[in-house]
Order: structure tokens, then sequence, then C-alpha cells
């Protein structure tokens, strides 16, 4: 049983504490923005030369990668071209005429889970059109494999935020992950600047833990530190202590900086947060570029507009307190 199309959205992430030390096995802290990505899964056309060649992605809007078949020589990416064969494997003849469309407000490359978003919508999609039921497990193990595709070892914690849609606090263990939803009690407010493109969250990963292994006691320290840290700001943000998450915030920062993660353009718009009266603002994600985020109190539209004045791609979202982004 098919139906003729179905959709699905899920949306982007960003990280308040515990980038690369999640991999690690510290606690880290992510919530959903207001920015995501949208999937249409309908039929190729069974009359044209292109059925049962598929799957088959098609990006538009910002995911602008053009048409990339499992089964037919294409311009797509590579990486999209093994995720095809991930869904071709596990939903079989099924999949062999599916055509995904992707589309949505969140381009790649910036550090805000977009490949997190794509897999989970990809795979909302796919059950809703082909019409079985999907539980968050299953769910979050197709994410898992196609995430695995996208970035190599992922922690988990960029499609367990997409899948939860509500900020959350995530510790990886061992093969398996456990977080918990946190309900804030007041609203969170971020202005996000996006700093240029980053070399990709496999890399990112890869080289931290080559720096890791010839710093492992300095490293370790701070993952050490940073796992502390997360669990105040957990505390913090149950507690509605915005200027404390920030100060954390702040610390962060300076510690990715110390992991070298950060750039010249992040600890611009850092200060220039900073100086405009932002509680906290810090890199989140892959760092190396990507975006850069900056807890408000009230002064957001001003942020905004310096991030803009300074030639940064800017955008606010928020999260506010027991907010659902299904
Ligand atoms: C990427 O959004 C977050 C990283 O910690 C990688 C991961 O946790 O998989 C850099």
């Amino acid at each position: 049983m098919r139906t003729d199309i179905a959709f699905s959205y899920a949306p982007g992430k960003v990280i308040l504490i515990g980038e690369h030390a999640v991999v690690y096995g510290a606690t880290a802290i992510a919530m959903p923005i207001d920015m995501g990505v949208r999937v249409a899964v309908s039929r190729l056309d069974e009359h044209s030369d292109l059925a049962g060649v598929g799957p088959m992605i098609r990006g538009v809007g910002p995911f602008f990668m053009g048409d990339t078949f499992l089964h037919q020589e294409s311009s797509g990416p590579k990486v999209l071209t093994h995720a095809l064969g991930y869904l071709a494997q596990a939903f079989g003849e099924q999949a062999l005429d599916m055509a995904i469309v992707v589309d949505g407000s969140l381009a790649p490359g910036r550090g805000l889970g977009s490949s997190a978003a794509l897999s989970v919508a990809i795979i909302r999609a796919i059950y809703r059109y082909i019409q079985q039921p999907l539980s968050d497990c299953l769910l979050a193990s197709h994410a898992s494999a196609l995430e695995t595709i996208f970035h190599g070892q992922p922690s988990g914690i960029d499609h367990a935020v997409v899948i939860n849609g509500e900020p959350i606090a995530f510790r990886r263990k061992a093969q398996t992950a456990e977080y918990r939803t946190l309900k804030l009690s007041s609203e969170l407010k971020l202005v996000v600047g996006f700093v240029g493109p980053h070399d990709g969250t496999k890399n990112a990963v890869k080289e931290f833990a080559e720096r890791k292994k010839r710093q492992e006691k300095a490293y370790s320290r701070i993952i050490s530190n940073l796992d502390d840290m997360a669990a105040d700001m957990e505390e913090a943000l149950l507690n509605g202590r915005l200027a404390f998450v920030g100060e954390l915030m702040n610390i962060a920062q300076g510690y990715l900086n110390a992991l070298s993660l950060s750039t010249l353009a992040i600890e611009h718009l850092c200060a220039l947060a900073r100086e405009r009266g932002a509680l906290g603002a810090k890199l989140t994600g892959a760092g190396g570029g990507g975006a850069v985020i900056a807890l408000c109190d009230g002064c957001e539209t001003e942020i905004l507009s310096a991030f803009r004045a300074a030639g940064f791609e800017s955008f606010i979202t928020s999260v506010s307190a027991g907010r659902h982004h299904a």
C-alpha cells in the first residue's frame, strides 16, 4: 500500500554546550531551531525511462544538489548515492521507484544539523508514503544509519534533538545513548549568525580525534570540565537562570577555541554579540566555520542588525517553555 505523495518536515538544531565533547561521552545540550528541511516522496513516473532506476533524490531551494540516482550516473554528491543505497537495502523493491524531493529553509554546511534534519525528514516521509507506522525508536535507528553515512561516527545528538523536537540533555553510552527532554521555565531567544561553510562534521570529528591523541591529558580535562558545565547549564535552564547559562556559553567558547575549533570570524561575532549585551555567545556544532549563537534577553534585534551590518547572514530563533516542534 502506497499513497500518491507524502510530505514531512524536520527542524535543524543548535548545541548550547558539549559539541565534540559529546563524542567522548560528555553530556551535551541541544535545541531545535525555527529552520528545517521539507521532504516529499512520490513515485517516479512509471511510463518514463526513470521507472525502476530509483530511488532518486532531487534537491531544490537551498538543497541545490541536482538529481542523484542510485542506479544511474548522476550529478549529485557520492554521499547521497550511499544514502540511496541504504534506503534501497532497507526498503527493498518499494524503494526502486521512489522520488525524494528535498527543500526547506535550512541550507547544508552551516553546523545547524541539516543532515540530521534531512535524514529524519526522509524517513518520516517514506513511512507516510508506504503507509506504515513509525516509532521514534525505529526512526532513530534509520536516522543513525543515514547520519553515519553523512558524518562517519556521529554521537547521535543531532538526530536525537531533531526527532525529539524539544531541548535535550544528551549523553552517549557505548553503542547507545540516553537523553532527557528539558522543560524550560523561560523562553530562550538566540541570534544565529552564519560565518561561512565548514569543512564537514566528519573531518572536524576526525581532526579533533587526532589532536586529542597528541594532547590526551589536556583534551580529557577540558572534556571533563565541559561535562560538568553541561550539568550546571541543565539546572540553570530548568530554573530560568539565563545569565548563568550565558556565562557558561562564554566559558565553553573559550574551551572550544583552546580545542582549535574556533576561527577569526567566530571570535569576531562572539565579541560583537557580547559588546551589544548578549548573555553569552559561542560557536555551535562542528566549528571551523558554520554558525555562532548568541543568547539574548531583549537585545536580539540589535544583535541581529549588528551581525548583518558586519556582513553575516543571521536570524533569530526561539524555544518557549514546553514548546513542541513536531
Ligand atoms: C555536530 O553537530 C556535533 C559534533 O559533536 C559531532 C557529533 O556529536 O556527532 C561535532
